[in-house]
């Protein structure tokens, strides 16, 4: 068995890594507007320091981006010209309630995405939309301490209201929260959570994670009703754990390790907490305050499909001798001395995905979504900005032929891929544009100077032969 006939082949974006136009169309402040640059972006992300606005001194990349907001068409034309069917993008919460707890949204940032979905139409491609990547209403962090607050859940709840009626016929696929399991790694960036002196931090965070899951709950019941053509899903960080050795304590803690997002996958594939969870929680005396909806919402209301990011596997071991670690997407991994990385220190492990793949599969039965994937590295461009990245089309070749595989020889259900950051953009992990992803370049540094002018990469044609051999070409 092939590739699906239609299967839906693109990219990935998200709003506050690209979008720039922060003080535009009405809308307000996020938390990823706030996050800068340089030695303090990891204490702000992990919601260690305090950042509630623009500091003196600081560089905040996500402020302009690569302004596709006002090059998006461009952008599609680029797309198309590669042979899209789907582009995976990010809808600004802030765009559609400035403040977030309005109960009017702002015309003018719904008309903007209206626009950007009747461009991608125009050429035949499906918008897959993420209704948050990361982003959270500044104002929402500051009134009600964001994602902590159950006042979330409405605020939320009003946004898919709005979304879902208004771009009814434009978009069918969804997907809720991007990465939610990332909220245990990175809370300000993934839900505006910082912390004050004295703060229960695990309490705080698995709270949170309540008010996500039962808001993921509500959205899919609400798309679910508004047209039955959508389908939602779920959006994990995904990655298997691999046990360092065979012993027993080792193949246990990478268990526990896969259990720790897997739970988020549970929940909003499943319908229910899972034993090993309300275990661990009452063990570490950390109680979710429910309401008596909850988990009747949960159970009814269950994604279609799972979607995922993949980078890399990482590796667990109970050994503290063997302790050298690397840095992997938004978690550090024990080393893994049969994987090369890439400049960042993220292991390059293709086989992993079809490993990711199976254990997805197996456990939810339901059809899978690659939604990112792909490789940060630095380029360097001609005078016409043209790249020769073969390390980038190497990395992505393996990936597709292990992506192949799964499908081919395990028999995984597979509706799309996306590769992440089809065109450069801000890094959500350092903030640089430096760490690029794209098969179109783009014109910034990581001090925001440059032109901003878009140019295809060696990629961009290989790409656009795979998506025409429907991935049966992926030499180069
Ligand atoms: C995922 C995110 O964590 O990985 C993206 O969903 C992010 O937003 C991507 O950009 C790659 O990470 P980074 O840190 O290299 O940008």
């Amino acid at each position: 068995m092939a590739l699906r006939k239609d299967f839906l082949w693109g990219g990935a974006t998200a709003a506050n890594q690209c979008e720039g136009g922060y003080n535009k169309g009405g809308r307000g402040l996020a938390n990823v507007d706030v996050i800068p640059i340089g030695k303090d972006r990891f204490s702000i992300i992990t919601g260690k320091q305090k950042m509630v606005g623009f500091e003196d001194n600081y560089f905040y990349p996500a402020k302009e981006a690569i302004n596709m907001y006002e090059h998006y068409k461009e952008d599609i034309a680029l797309f198309s010209e590669m042979g899209f069917k789907v582009y995976r993008l990010s809808i600004a919460w802030s765009r559609i309630f400035p403040l977030g707890d309005e109960t009017e949204p702002n015309e003018e940032g719904l008309q903007f995405y209206e626009n950007l979905f009747k461009e991608c139409h125009k050429y035949g491609i499906e918008p897959l939309v993420t209704i948050t990547h990361f982003d959270c209403p500044m104002y929402l962090v500051e009134k009600y301490g964001a994602w902590r607050s159950r006042e979330m859940v409405g605020f939320y709840e009003n946004l898919c209201n709005v979304i879902f009626r208004r771009y009814k016929g434009l978009v069918k696929h969804w997907l809720t929260f991007n990465e939610i399991n990332v909220i245990l790694h990175a809370p300000f960036l993934k839900a505006g959570l910082y912390f004050e002196k004295g703060d229960n931090e695990e309490q705080i965070k698995y709270q949170a994670t309540h008010h996500e899951l039962v808001a993921s709950a509500i959205a899919t019941r609400i798309a679910h009703e508004v047209d039955s053509e959508n389908q939602v899903g779920c959006m994990l960080a995904a990655g298997d754990h691999y046990p360092y050795s065979c012993k027993p304590e080792d193949v246990f803690a990478a268990q526990e390790a896969d259990r720790e997002s897997y739970f988020f996958g549970d929940v909003q594939s499943r319908g229910e907490y899972p034993a090993y969870v309300l275990k661990k929680l009452a063990r570490e005396g950390i109680k979710i305050q429910m309401e008596e909806e909850d988990l009747a919402l949960l159970k009814e209301n269950t994604v279609d499909f799972i979607s995922f990011s993949y980078y890399s596997s990482r590796v667990v071991s109970t050994d503290p001798e063997i302790n050298e670690t690397t840095e992997g997407n938004r978690v550090t991994s024990v080393k893994n001395p049969y994987l090369k990385a890439s400049e960042w220190g993220w292991q390059i492990d293709p086989l992993g995905l079809r490993i990711t793949m199976n254990s997805l599969y197996d456990r939810y039965q339901k059809p899978l979504f690659i939604v990112e994937n792909g490789l940060g590295a630095t380029d360097e461009p001609d005078e016409n900005g043209y790249v020769i990245d073969d390390y980038r089309i190497a990395y992505l070749a393996a990936h597709l032929k292990a992506m192949k595989d799964a499908v081919e020889l395990d028999g995984v259900d597979l509706m799309g891929y996306t590769s992440w950051g089809c065109i450069d953009l801000v890094s959500a992990g350092t903030g640089e544009m430096k760490k690029r992803y794209g098969y179109i370049y783009v014109d910034r540094d990581n001090e925001g100077n440059g032109t901003l002018a878009r140019s295809k990469k060696k990629s961009f044609d290989w790409y656009k032969k795979v998506i025409a051999s429907n991935g049966e070409d992926l030499s180069f």
